[in-house]
């Protein structure tokens, strides 16, 4: 009989409150609430899973290429399949054939898709019937900001106080047909791999920046203050606080010693050419992670002239549109010849 495979699709979110920072490294809680906006299926994972009484090992494949389950980082990220497993009771092995649509490690978290998928998926393969705030304290374990990629529109993933993180889960503020004016536009400075990766590169924040004592309160305030726009639909307050906030998390980055750079000239003159922009009252905001791609948050009214703007810098390879997403869903079993014939190979 052939193993019944389940198929998730999941899409990158973009933070405009940032979370850069944790009070628990293992149950990866972080020092502040961070708010974004989950994007649509421009780009998005797909993940196929099976559960299979046939295999004495899980099987990892991302775009086509076998992942090795003994590497820290592969392991890191895939606990949260043995985290429901443990919760399912059972003790079948998986095949997780996982494509993104994307380029990997570019800027754009394809870590927040690939884990929200990974773990949506994972949760219809063992039939664990639990709710979003529950899987979201999974995803999290996994990569901090994959939490929020399992909801739609814009998501709140809340600090939480407890030590155990039993508080720190996502909540939606609004779904993605709240705002369908809200465009971004993700301009593609760079499709190397970043230099130090985010869970480095925050823990050596924490732990030398100075500036950093103050990061905390910024972002929560800053959270405070976007939500209240969310709810306003004001987005000159939201451009407003989008930009401050990155540039408050690079500012850290910066003070971080040895410095964590991730913006290059090219982002640098997205900055000043959405300032120009802005010369009128807020029209438009950049926003980075780390990476020097910029995400330029704007409405469906000024998008052309943002789109000219960002057009006329050189450099930038593409400029792709996106609306908000609805977060991730079910879809129809794919790649299911290929983990067959995975589960045939190694039975
Ligand atoms: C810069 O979620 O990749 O994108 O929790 O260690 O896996 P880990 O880190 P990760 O950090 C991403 C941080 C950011 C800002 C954000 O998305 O809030």
């Amino acid at each position: 009989m052939l193993d019944e495979v389940y198929t998730a699709v999941a899409t990158p979110n973009i933070a405009l409150v940032k979370y850069w920072g944790k009070r628990n490294d293992e149950l990866i809680l972080p020092h502040n609430t961070s708010i974004s906006i989950t994007l649509d299926e421009t780009f998005k994972t797909t993940t196929s899973v099976a559960f299979s009484g046939k295999l004495d090992r899980d099987i990892f494949f991302i775009n086509g290429e076998e992942q090795n389950l003994d590497s820290h980082e592969v392991k890191e990220r895939f606990k949260v399949v043995d985290e429901m497993r443990r919760m399912a009771g059972s003790a079948e092995h998986a095949v997780v054939y996982s494509v993104n649509s994307f380029p990997t490690a570019a800027g754009l978290a394809s870590s927040a898709s690939g884990i929200s998928a990974l773990v949506f998926a994972t949760s219809k393969a063992l039939g664990l019937d639990i709710g979003t705030s529950r899987l979201s304290i999974i995803a999290r374990q996994g990569s901090g900001s994959a939490c929020r990629s399992l909801m739609g529109g814009f998501v709140k993933w809340k600090k939480g106080e407890k030590d155990d993180g039993s508080d720190s889960y996502i909540e939606q503020i609004k779904g993605n047909g709240y705002w369908p004016d809200i465009v971004a536009f993700v301009a593609i400075v760079s499709e190397a791999k970043k230099k130090v990766s985010s869970r480095a590169g925050m823990k050596q924040t924490v732990e030398t920046s100075k500036l950093y004592r103050e990061r905390p309160n910024v972002a929560e305030e800053h959270a405070k203050e976007l939500e209240k726009a969310i709810m306003e639909k004001d987005f000159p307050t939201l451009a407003r606080i989008t930009m401050e906030e990155s540039n408050s998390m690079h500012a850290v980055m910066l003070d971080t010693f040895p410095p964590i750079i991730y913006l290059n000239d090219i982002s640098k003159e997205i900055i000043h050419a959405v300032h120009e922009l802005n010369s009128g009252g807020n029209i438009a905001a950049y926003t980075f992670d780390a990476g020097p791609n910029a995400v330029v948050v704007t409405t469906e009214k000024n998008k052309g002239d943002v789109y000219n703007a960002l057009n006329s810098i050189g450099g930038i390879k593409d400029i792709v549109e996106l609306k908000i997403g609805s977060g991730p869903r079910i879809a129809d079993r794919q790649y299911e010849a290929e983990i067959n014939a995975i589960i045939e190979k190694n039975r």
